[in-house]
């Protein structure tokens, strides 16, 4: 697994094109993005109180967008901490393999989105906190 730290994990400002008739943010995969985009999933309906995440990725890049409302993301490399509040949906989090993460706080109606550089692969988990302890320390 990539041996990364919370400080490699930015908030990017994405492009906003604003009119009188709303906005529309754009992100292209190799551009905006320093990866080819291969999936995207999207989570709504979250019941007040819930908690998301809860798991690393060994190879896999995401930017997570708050499409609408707002949550909170927190980060953890097995030395640091650092919790992001999105709530914007022209700016996106970049969040980088070899970091647990939690979401948690969802507004009523938020929207999370997610771009991800790979299709989905269980494999590419790492569910269990002790686990991604061991395999950061190795
Ligand atoms: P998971 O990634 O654990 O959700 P979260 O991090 O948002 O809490 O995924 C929840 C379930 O959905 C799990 O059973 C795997 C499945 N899933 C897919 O089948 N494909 C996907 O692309 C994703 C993201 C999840």
């Amino acid at each position: 697994m990539q041996r990364s730290t919370v400080k490699d994990c930015k908030v990017l400002p994405l492009t906003k094109i604003h009119n009188r008739a709303g906005n529309i943010t754009i992100v292209e995969g190799n551009k905006d993005v320093s990866f080819d985009i291969k999936r995207i999933y999207y989570l709504y309906d979250i019941p007040g109180g819930e908690e998301r995440g809860g798991h690393a990725h060994k190879e896999l890049f995401q930017l997570i967008v708050a499409a609408s409302g707002a949550f909170d993301v927190l980060l953890d490399d097995g030395k640091n901490k650092k919790s992001v509040t999105l709530n914007r949906p022209e700016f996106g989090l970049i969040v980088v393999p070899g970091i647990w993460r939690e979401l948690n706080n969802f507004s009523s109606g938020a929207i999370c989105l997610v771009l991800s550089s790979e299709i989905y692969s269980e494999d590419d988990y790492i569910r269990d906190y002790d686990d991604f302890n061991k395999r950061i320390q190795k």
